[in-house]
């Protein structure tokens, strides 16, 4: 019998999905100037929640108001709003599906604008300018200890606020895949050098969580497949790490892959925007990490879970039914329609609406900016797309598929301003 989207799936806990589909973490920034969830949580988690996902993860929330990702996210960190994190896991868990909290400290991508001095594995600053993040400063071993201990407290706070799951953020270049990569993190102590000491604070997150959250609530990792740079994490540690964390009783594992340096995380070179569009033949097997979840299949003993690039249900058909992940991950595609999910459990749609990628960021009001910096706007657009349209959907409005990337772009950095500026203020 060959597989369906709409099959449930019982993980290792024994929480069991009911369908195959999830919502991929999606960055908010929506939290008020204290960090803390709001109604527009609330509305956008409701709406994705009907939407159909058998799984929602939350947007990446922060275990240290000090470091931020983006100024607007949610942190756990003293700062009250537990209220308002209860209420935002009623209205995201309403149709019985799942809805975890993604759990992240973003080292040395938190930018300057929130701090300037960011802790981190090692002082290696990352090489993209015009990412704008701060100066990274070295941790000490208590402050390691500390991050620690903090995700664990979060972990904790999120199941005792209603999210029936976590997510450890290993991926992207935030602290942990920071940890991961010989790149970013030169440590010559217990925490650096082999992989096994690159791993240790990932590994010592997941063990010491499964005992704070007990045996039946379901932890996942997102991990990147590789950091696609010469002397980066590679494809194989990644497969070394995916072993250990089957040993500590991870129940799904998401793969993803790149950071801020090499934005693999949002698609191939040429589906950026101002690139020739992904060719028609290609689309069938259009997810970018398919090739890595093939080889990492045989080792990894718990479900799998691939994000980046889906747009067909027949792709995803075809993935599950080879064998190649358990669950779809989508983002993007449910910034313009919260209802995708639910289309194609029933067939009513048979691809994602991706509006933003047919969209060529006008170049002409940018001024004068070189090809490089042009083509970094254009991803950065893209993003600002996605991140619109879930404060509008935070506002109780639908999407709007009109916006053009450089009127995105524009709020987007308007958004970003206000949000650091009001951050600031309480601080
Ligand atoms: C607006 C936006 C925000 C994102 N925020 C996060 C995040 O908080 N945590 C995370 O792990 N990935 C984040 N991602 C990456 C997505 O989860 C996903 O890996 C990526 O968008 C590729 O999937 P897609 O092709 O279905 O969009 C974000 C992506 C976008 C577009």
């Amino acid at each position: 019998m060959p597989l369906n989207l709409s099959d449930s799936l019982k993980l290792p806990c024994g929480a069991v999905l009911t369908n195959r589909l999830a919502k991929a973490a999606m960055t908010e920034g929506l939290a008020d100037e204290m960090n803390r969830a709001t109604e527009r949580h609330v509305n956008l988690y409701r709406r994705w929640a009907k939407g159909g996902a058998g799984l929602l993860l939350t947007g990446n929330v922060q275990v240290d108001r000090t470091h931020l990702e983006r100024p607007g996210n949610i942190a756990i960190d003293n700062n009250g709003g537990l209220e308002a994190l209860r209420a935002m896991a009623k209205a995201g868990t309403c149709n019985g599906n799942h809805l975890w909290m993604q759990i992240n400290h973003p080292g040395r991508q938190t930018p300057a604008s929130v701090n300037p001095k960011p802790l981190a594995p090692s002082a290696v600053p990352i090489t993209v300018a015009e990412a704008g993040c701060g100066d990274p400063v070295e941790m000490n071993e208590a402050q390691i200890l500390d991050v620690i201990k903090r995700f664990v407290h979060t972990a904790t706070v999120a199941r005792d606020c209603g999210f029936t799951g976590v997510q450890i953020h290993s991926a992207h270049g935030y602290l942990m895949s920071q940890f991961l990569s010989p790149l970013s993190n030169h440590r010559r102590d217990a925490w650096g050098g082999s992989l096994e000491n690159r791993a240790r604070a990932l590994l010592e997150i997941i063990r010491s969580t499964r005992k704070a959250v007990g045996n039946d609530f379901p932890i996942a990792v997102k991990l990147n497949s590789a950091d696609f740079q010469k002397g980066g994490f590679t494809e194989d540690e990644s497969m070394q790490v995916v072993r250990w964390l089957g040993e500590e009783g991870v129940d799904l594992l998401e793969i993803s892959g790149g950071n801020y340096e090499q934005m693999n995380m949002v698609g191939h070179a040429e589906d950026q925007p101002g690139k020739k569009p992904v060719a028609e033949s290609t689309r069938l097997r259009e997810a970018y990490f398919l090739d890595y979840a093939t080889k990492v299949r045989p080792m990894a003993t718990m479900p799998l879970m691939i994000t980046g690039g889906f747009t067909a249900r027949q792709g995803m058909l075809d993935a599950l039914n080879a064998g190649e992940l358990d669950v779809v991950g989508l983002a993007r595609p449910l910034s313009s329609d919260p209802e995708l999910c639910r289309k194609l459990l029933t067939g009513e749609t048979q691809a994602a609406p991706r509006p933003e990628l047919a969209m060529v960021l006008d170049r002409a009001p940018l001024g004068p900016v070189d090809d490089r910096t042009y083509r970094l706007m254009g991803v950065w657009a893209e993003v600002a797309w996605s991140s619109m349209q879930m404060i509008r959907m935070g506002d109780g409005k639908d999407p709007d598929l009109n916006m053009s990337l450089l009127e995105a772009l524009g709020a987007y950095d308007a958004n970003e301003r206000a949000a650091a500026e009001a951050y600031h203020k309480t601080r």
